[in-house]
């Protein structure tokens, strides 16, 4: 067991990895600056697993105060979730997504140099692998970017690789993450749009709960068995319990790329059946042009994932929804909602 420092740990995925990191007896400090998150998932997280989590409130790219943050937690690993990660805002503020993306990464690599530690852990994601030109697609796949997010993506993991070349005796994991969706099984923690929600699992479970009036689908004239675009979605605990993997696989030094997905696309229309059934609403849509930007199907190869990791992704579509929406209708509003509510209604 150790101690692992958690950049932007009270996020989405951050606190369901805190929560497995717990669970696995690590113990957890969290560095994040809220700008994207609450106390209150972090709170929630302690109360389910009735473990205290060390909090401290800063920006990654603070180079003082994380390295301060750092020397204090004397922690041996660190898990880099903080970033921005709209695509849509990344176009109108792309020097916000460079800053808080590339420089934030720039200076944590900085900070734990300064304090001898040697062992990180990154948050990627298959946008950098642009139109995918083989499926399923594998880590040897070329790298690209469309837009200004998943650049800094691609710039950081440069980085990393750049500095593994200079600072061999380093072990580095960029786990490239496919479509994250779901919520922990409790209905305490899951996903918090501040704005309309650009993904499709938030959107639909925002109608289902009555907030939106109906999905708007981007295209259903792919070239996919029901015309609407495929993606390889991914239960965020089975993704926070291949960052338990990450760390607690006693690799030699390396730095490594590994794809977090189940290897299964399925269509927009798929999810939307499959979240009727699991929330017993229907859910209005309607067919618009394709979304610019967007892929015809993306799914994983991940072969490398379970043969590194010993890791597989368990919980099946089903599952991310009921749990999506267990999430959605004890916290219709997030993390605003009366936390009361949540509380008496969690299973
Ligand atoms: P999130 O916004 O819920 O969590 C990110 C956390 O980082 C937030 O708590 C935010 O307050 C914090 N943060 C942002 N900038 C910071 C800064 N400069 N200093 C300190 N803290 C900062 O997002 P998430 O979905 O949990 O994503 C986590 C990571 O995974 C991000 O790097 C994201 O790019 C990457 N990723 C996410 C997805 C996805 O669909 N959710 C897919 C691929 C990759
Ligand atoms: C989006 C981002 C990608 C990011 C990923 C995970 C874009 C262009 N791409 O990818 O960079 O890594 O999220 O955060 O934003 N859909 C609808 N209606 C909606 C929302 C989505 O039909 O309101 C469709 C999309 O066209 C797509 C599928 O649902 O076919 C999944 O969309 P989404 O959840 O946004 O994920 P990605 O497109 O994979």
């Amino acid at each position: 067991m150790s101690s692992i420092f958690v950049t932007g740990g009270a996020g989405y995925i951050g606190t369901h990895t805190c929560l497995e990191l717990l669970q696995a007896g690590h113990k957890v400090f969290v560095y994040d600056n809220l700008s994207n998150s609450s106390r209150l998932g972090l709170e929630r997280v302690e109360r389910i697993t009735n473990t205290s989590i060390e909090f401290i409130e800063g920006d990654v790219t603070d180079a003082n105060a994380l390295t301060r943050a750092l020397q204090h937690s004397q922690c041996e690993s660190v898990i880099h979730f903080a970033g921005l990660k709209a695509v849509g805002e990344s176009v109108t503020n792309p020097l916000a997504y460079y800053h808080n993306n590339v420089v934030g990464t720039l200076t944590l690599l900085r900070a734990m140099l300064a304090v001898g530690l040697k062992k990180l852990v990154f948050s990627s994601s298959a946008t950098v692998y642009g139109e995918p030109q083989l499926l399923p697609i594998d880590e040897a796949h070329p790298l690209s970017a469309t837009n200004p997010y998943g650049r800094t993506k691609l710039v950081a993991e440069d980085m990393l690789r750049d500095h593994f070349r200079a600072y061999p005796d380093w072990n580095i994991t960029i786990l490239r993450y496919f479509n994250p969706v779901g919520a922990h099984e409790s209905g305490l923690i899951g996903e918090d749009p501040k704005d309309t929600p650009n993904n499709l699992m938030p959107y639909i479970a925002q109608v289902a709960i009555g907030l939106r009036d109906r999905l708007n689908i981007w295209g259903n004239d792919y070239p996919t068995a029901d015309g609407t675009g495929v993606r390889d979605y991914i239960h965020v605990v089975d993704l926070a319990i291949g960052h338990v993997k990450a760390i607690a696989t006693p690799t030699p030094s390396q730095c490594i790329e590994l794809n977090l997905g189940t290897g299964r696309g399925y269509s927009v229309l798929e999810v939307l059946r499959a979240f009727e059934l699991a929330s017993g609403k229907a859910i209005p849509h309607e067919f618009f042009p394709r979304r610019p930007g967007d892929v015809a199907a993306c799914y994983a190869s991940t072969k490398q994932a379970e043969s590194i990791l010993q890791w597989r992704a368990e919980r099946n579509l089903e599952d991310m929804c009921v749990d999506h929406w267990r999430w959605q209708h004890l916290n219709p509003a997030g993390y605003g909602s009366n936390n009361d509510f949540a509380s008496k209604h969690a299973t």
